[in-house]
């Protein structure tokens, strides 16, 4: 039986073996709980700690502003719930766009029920936030501006640093009330680089399963001085921010996954982005009726978006798979769902062009084969399903 091609690395990316060899005495002779006083505890928390300061330097954080958590969903339901809580004595208000993760946009929604008041930004149709509108939206009541570093379905990367530098600006004029900004960075930790600092960003989601380590592990980083409320209260584990006994060995993948990638990050980003390319070029040039979503330049690496006419983008990856390509319609999460993509709709696409929709994500272990092959094979199932389209009219292809 043939291999199947692995193009969703968007949704979840195998565990890199050498990940796979870090995690494993954590789980038989270096099992013990962080919070035990014996060797076996001590052990652990060595090993914890080592884990935060590699996580934290990819960032450019200081070990002790890494929270670590089970999932980004986690780590974002921290960020807004979180800081919400915490600051909302005089101000109520918070900012996000509108084409954020699920977990985000529930979060948000869940607040707005507790009688905040929230913004949700425009974007315009390549996907991207303007600056501009987020100067525009902040009030003297904003607590927190939370935009996602790069769409995990479109790929579009955000200006977080020209937004970075708007909000420390309004927080000079506002002083007594600092705005904090947060970034859903769970598509771009290790794929792009990242300075906390040099982006001014205050709390940051990344999670391990995006980047070759296990699912299980995420963090948040949290700038020291941030004003934010625990949602789990238990034992006082990572600060008093996120009580439950410590996954160490989730942890310890989750570390080294991290230190892989900030060796290669350049040279993997390059090598994927020439593929990404070919593709891009091979679909628009082979496809009639065939486009791209998202900006042609601000994108991910690794992601390669596309909308078809007169197609329906689940029977689209059935079909694929039937063929030994593994692709989404969009995010891993929401495809379940028979909506069109939220992120297609606030870029402009009408349901019947978003629901043509096909995202393939490419990852460490993508070849130029594997690219060829899609590009030979893709043309001739569009025009298969084509010919038996609900939406078929007396088109041309
Ligand atoms: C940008 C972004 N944020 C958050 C999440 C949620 O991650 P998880 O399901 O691992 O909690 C994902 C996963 O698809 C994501 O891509």
């Amino acid at each position: 039986m043939r291999k199947s091609i692995y193009l969703d690395y968007a949704a979840t990316t195998p565990v890199d073996p050498r990940v796979v060899k870090a995690m494993l005495p954590y789980f038989t002779e270096k099992f013990g709980n962080t919070m035990s006083l014996h060797s076996f505890g001590q052990e652990a928390k060595g090993a914890l700690e080592e884990s935060r300061e590699a996580v934290a330097d990819l960032m450019g954080a200081k070990p002790n502003e890494i929270i670590f958590t089970s999932s980004a969903t986690e780590s974002n339901n921290l960020a807004l719930k979180g800081v919400a809580l915490a600051n909302k004595e005089k101000r109520n208000h918070l900012i996000i766009s509108q084409i954020e993760h699920p977990c985000i946009m529930e979060s948000a929604k869940w607040l707005e029920s507790q009688g905040f008041e929230i913004t949700r930004l425009k974007v315009d149709k390549y996907g991207l936030v303007s600056p501009d509108d987020v100067r525009k939206a902040i009030r003297k009541d904003t607590i927190l501006v939370s935009i996602i570093h790069a769409s995990n379905e479109i790929g579009t990367i955000q200006p977080i640093a020209e937004i970075g530098k708007i909000i420390k600006k309004s927080n000079i004029q506002y002083q007594k009330s600092k705005i904090y900004f947060h970034t859903d960075a769970a598509q771009t930790l290790g794929k792009i680089p990242i300075d906390v600092n040099k982006m001014n960003i205050d709390l940051l989601t990344a999670s391990s399963h995006k980047m070759y380590g296990p699912k299980g592990a995420a963090c948040l980083f949290v700038r020291e001085g941030t004003k934010i409320e625990p949602l789990l209260h238990g034992g006082g584990h990572e600060t008093g921010l996120r009580s439950s006994t410590v996954n160490v060995a989730a942890i310890v993948g989750f570390a080294e996954a991290c230190k892989i990638c900030q060796k290669g990050v350049k040279k993997e980003a390059q090598r994927e982005i020439k593929l990404r390319n070919k593709l891009i070029k091979g679909v628009l040039g082979k496809i009639k009726g065939s486009h791209l979503n998202g900006h042609p330049q601000k994108r991910l690496p690794n992601n390669a978006n596309f909308w078809f006419e007169f197609i329906e983008g689940e029977s689209m990856v059935i079909q694929l798979d039937l063929i030994g390509i593994a692709a989404s319609t969009g995010s891993a999460c929401s495809s379940a769902k028979l909506e069109p993509s939220h992120v297609l709709l606030a870029i402009g696409l009408k349901p019947e062009e978003a629901q043509g929709s096909l995202r393939l994500t490419l990852g460490r272990w993508t070849t130029e084969k594997e690219i060829n092959y899609v590009l030979k094979v893709l043309p001739e199932t569009i025009k298969k399903l084509r010919k038996i389209s609900p939406f078929k009219k007396s088109f041309k292809f």
